[in-house]
C-alpha cells in the first residue's frame, strides 16, 4: 500500500484552520477559547462538541467522537481519509500535484481489480447478439439504455466457462476466483458461478463492486434471484443497494428512501427520484442501520405491500427508532411493490403518496388494529393495551398526548387509567434501561496507575519533545501493547519529522484504529501543565510495576529451579530487585 506524502498531508492540514472547515459544516459558537457546537454524529440536543483553535482538534464530550480537520470531514461526508484530505485542500484553494492521487487504502485491490473485470465481461456480453432476449426483458421492464449503463447491468452467458477462462488467462489464482464466488471446482475443471442470468452488480458503500445478483429472464424454472456468495469480500447484510449514488441526493430532501428489492430502487432512479437504496429482502441489519445513521436524514420505509412487507416495517422502523432516526412510512396501495406501483400508475401518483408520509407510529397503531374486531370487549383490551406498549418507546410528548386522549374518546375509557398503566409499563422499561446501562459499566475496565502513567508520559512525549528522549533512556518500552505501540510511533514520527504537532501526528495514525482513539483519548483528557517533577513520578510508577513483573517472574523460577547455587543466584537478584524499587 502507497503511504500518502505525509508532508503534503501536514502542509494541507496546517493551512486549514479547524474553525473555519468545521465551520462551513455545522454552526460554531465562541466559548473561551474554544468554539461550541451542536455534535452531528450523535442526537444531540445541546451543545457538546468542542473545536479548539490552538490544538486543531475537535472533541464531542458527549459521544466521544474526535480527530482533526480530516477526520471531521471523513466523517461528516462518509468519504475515506484520502477523500477527506481532497475536499479540505479544496476548500481552502490548495493545489494538489500528483502525491496523493495514486494512494489506494484498498486492502482487496486484487479482488476489485477482478469484480472490474467481471462487470465489463458480463455488461459487453448484453451487447451482444447473445444478450439480445436479455435485452428485450430489460426493455419490456422499461429499463432504458441509460439506466443499463447507470446500473451496469449486464447478462451471465449460457456457456459455463466463458468467464472462467478469461480470469484464469489473466493470471489470477483460482483460490481468489473461489472465495469471491466468480468460479466453482467441478470435476477438477473450472466453472462459472453464474449462467443465464441478467447481471446486478452490487456495490459496497465507497462503489467499489463487491458482488452480483443474477435474475433468470427467460421461463426457467430456476430460483428468481441468485447472489453471489457471502465472503470476505461480499457480506449482503453490509450492503445497501445504490448507496453510493444516493448518498449524493439525501442532502437535497433530508431523506432516504428504503425499499426491499433493487429493481425497486432502479425504477424510482430511473423516474428521477435518486435518494433511494434497497435492503435486498425485509430484513435490516445493524450495519445497515449503521449505514442510513450516516447520512442523518430522516427514513421513509417503502417496503412491499404484503404481510412480510407490513411486519418488517415495524420490525425495521423500531430499529431505526431506537437509534434515533426519524422515521415515516410510504404506505402504497394498489400494487405489490413500488416498482408496479410506478409502472402501473404513475410516477406523478407515487411523488403524491411520498409527500404525505404516514407517522411511524400511525402506521404501528393501524396496524395493531388489523384483525381485531374492536366492538368485542377482549379484542379491545387487548388492543388497547398493545397501543399503550407502542407508546412507551416513542419520545414525542404531544404525540403521546394526543394519542391518548384519543384512545380515551373514542373507547369510551377513563384517560387517568390510560396514563396510569403507561407509566406503570414505562418504569418496567426504565428498568430494563437501567440494568443494561450497568452491564455496561461493569464491562468497561478501570485504569489502574499504571496505566495512567503510561498515559501520562505519552502526553509529556507529545507536548515536548525532550521526554521522547528520557522515555528512552528511562524506560525504553511499555509492557503494555497498545502503550508501546503508540510511544513507539512517537519516537519513529520525531525522528522523522522532526517535530510533533498533535493534530498532525493524529493524520500519521489514521488507519490505526486503536492507537489513534487512544491518542484522542490522552490528548483531551490531559490539559495540565507539565513537570519534569511529575514526570519522575510516573517513571518511578512504571519503574516499580516493572520491577514488580520481574520479581513475580524470579519467584516462579527460584520453585522450579533444582540446581542450589542457581537458585541462591536467584534469591539475591530478588533481594537487589526489591532494594532498588524501595
Ligand atoms: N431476493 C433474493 N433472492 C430471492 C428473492 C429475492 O436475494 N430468491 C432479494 C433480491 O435482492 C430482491 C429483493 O430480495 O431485489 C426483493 O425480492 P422481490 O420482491 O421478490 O423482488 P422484486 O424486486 O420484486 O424483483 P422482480 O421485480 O425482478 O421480480
Ligand atoms: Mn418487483
Amino acid at each position: 500500500m502507497a503511504r500518502i506524502d505525509n508532508t503534503v498531508i501536514n502542509d494541507i492540514r496546517n493551512k486549514a484552520d479547524i474553525v473555519d472547515i468545521v465551520g462551513s459544516y455545522i454552526p460554531l459558537t465562541k466559548k473561551g477559547q474554544d468554539y461550541l457546537a451542536v455534535c452531528p454524529f450523535h442526537d444531540d440536543h445541546s451543545p457538546s462538541m468542542h473545536v479548539s483553535p490552538n490544538k486543531q482538534i475537535y472533541k464531542c464530550f458527549s459521544c466521544n467522537a474526535a480527530g482533526n480537520v480530516f477526520t471531521f470531514v471523513q466523517n461528516y461526508e462518509d468519504v475515506s481519509f484520502v477523500e477527506a484530505v481532497k475536499i479540505v485542500a479544496d476548500k481552502i484553494g490548495y493545489q494538489l500535484l500528483g502525491g496523493i492521487q495514486n494512494y489506494s487504502n484498498n486492502k482487496f485491490n486484487k479482488e476489485k481489480e477482478i469484480m472490474d473485470i467481471a462487470c465489463k465481461f458480463y455488461q459487453n456480453n448484453l451487447d451482444t447478439s447473445l444478450g439480445l432476449e436479455a435485452k428485450k426483458y430489460l426493455v419490456a421492464r422499461g429499463i432504458t439504455e441509460d439506466i443499463i449503463k447507470k446500473f451496469q447491468i449486464g447478462l451471465s452467458l449460457d456457456n459455463k466457462d466463458v468467464l472462467s477462462k478469461l480470469l484464469v488467462k489473466k493470471g489470477y489464482d483460482n483460490k481468489t476466483l473461489v472465495d469471491i464466488g466468480l468460479i466453482y471446482n467441478s470435476d477438477n475443471k473450472e466453472q462459472d458461478f453464474f449462467n443465464r442470468r441478467i447481471m446486478f452488480p452490487l456495490w459496497d458503500k465507497d462503489g467499489n463492486v463487491v458482488g452480483f445478483s443474477g435474475r433468470i429472464y427467460r421461463n426457467e424454472d430456476l430460483p428468481k434471484y441468485v447472489n453471489s456468495k457471502e465472503s470476505y469480500l461480499y457480506k449482503k447484510g453490509q450492503t445497501l443497494y445504490n448507496y453510493h449514488n444516493a448518498k449524493k441526493y439525501v442532502r437535497l430532501s433530508d431523506s432516504v428512501i428504503v425499499v426491499e428489492g433493487f429493481m425497486d430502487a432502479i425504477r424510482l432512479v430511473c423516474s428521477g427520484i435518486e435518494n433511494v437504496v434497497a435492503l435486498q429482502g425485509t430484513a435490516m441489519t445493524k450495519e445497515q442501520i449503521g449505514l442510513i445513521k450516516k447520512l442523518r436524514c430522516k427514513v421513509l420505509l417503502c417496503l412491499d405491500n404484503d404481510e412480510a412487507g407490513i411486519k418488517a416495517t415495524i420490525v425495521n422502523g423500531e430499529l431505526l427508532k431506537q437509534e434515533n432516526i426519524d422515521v415515516n412510512v410510504i404506505k402504497l396501495s394498489g400494487a405489490k411493490d413500488p416498482d408496479e406501483y410506478i409502472l402501473k400508475f404513475g410516477i406523478e401518483a407515487f411523488k403524491n403518496v411520498l409527500n404525505n408520509p404516514v407517522a411511524f407510529l400511525e402506521f404501528k397503531l393501524n396496524s395493531i388494529k388489523n384483525g381485531k374486531n374492536l366492538n368485542n370487549n377482549n379484542d379491545l383490551a387487548i388492543y388497547i393495551n398493545e397501543v399503550l406498549e407502542a407508546l412507551v418507546k416513542e419520545n414525542d410528548t404531544i404525540l403521546i398526548d394526543v394519542t391518548l386522549k384519543d384512545l380515551a374518546n373514542k373507547y369510551n375509557v377513563d384517560l387517568s387509567i390510560l396514563r396510569n398503566k403507561l407509566n406503570e409499563l414505562r418504569g418496567v422499561d426504565d428498568v430494563r434501561k437501567e440494568l443494561f446501562l450497568e452491564k455496561k459499566v461493569e464491562k468497561g475496565v478501570k485504569k489502574t496507575s499504571y496505566d495512567i502513567a503510561c498515559e501520562k508520559i505519552i502526553y509529556y512525549m507529545l507536548v515536548d519533545p525532550k521526554y521522547i528522549k528520557e522515555y528512552q533512556k528511562r524506560i525504553g518500552y511499555f509492557v503494555n501493547n497498545l502503550y508501546r505501540n503508540i510511544a513507539n510511533y512517537i519516537v519513529y514520527y520525531n525522528d522523522e519529522v522532526g517535530k510533533i504537532e498533535i493534530a498532525d501526528f493524529i493524520s500519521f495514525l489514521f488507519d490505526k484504529k486503536e492507537e489513534y482513539d487512544k491518542i484522542l483519548e490522552i490528548t483531551n483528557q490531559f490539559n495540565e501543565k507539565i513537570s519534569d517533577e511529575n514526570f519522575i513520578n510516573y517513571v518511578r510508577i512504571i519503574n516499580k510495576k516493572m520491577d514488580e513483573d520481574e520479581i513475580r517472574r524470579l519467584k516462579v523460577k527460584l520453585k522450579e529451579e533444582l540446581d542450589v547455587n542457581k537458585k541462591i543466584e536467584i534469591a539475591a537478584k530478588i533481594t537487589e530487585i526489591k532494594k532498588r524499587s524501595v
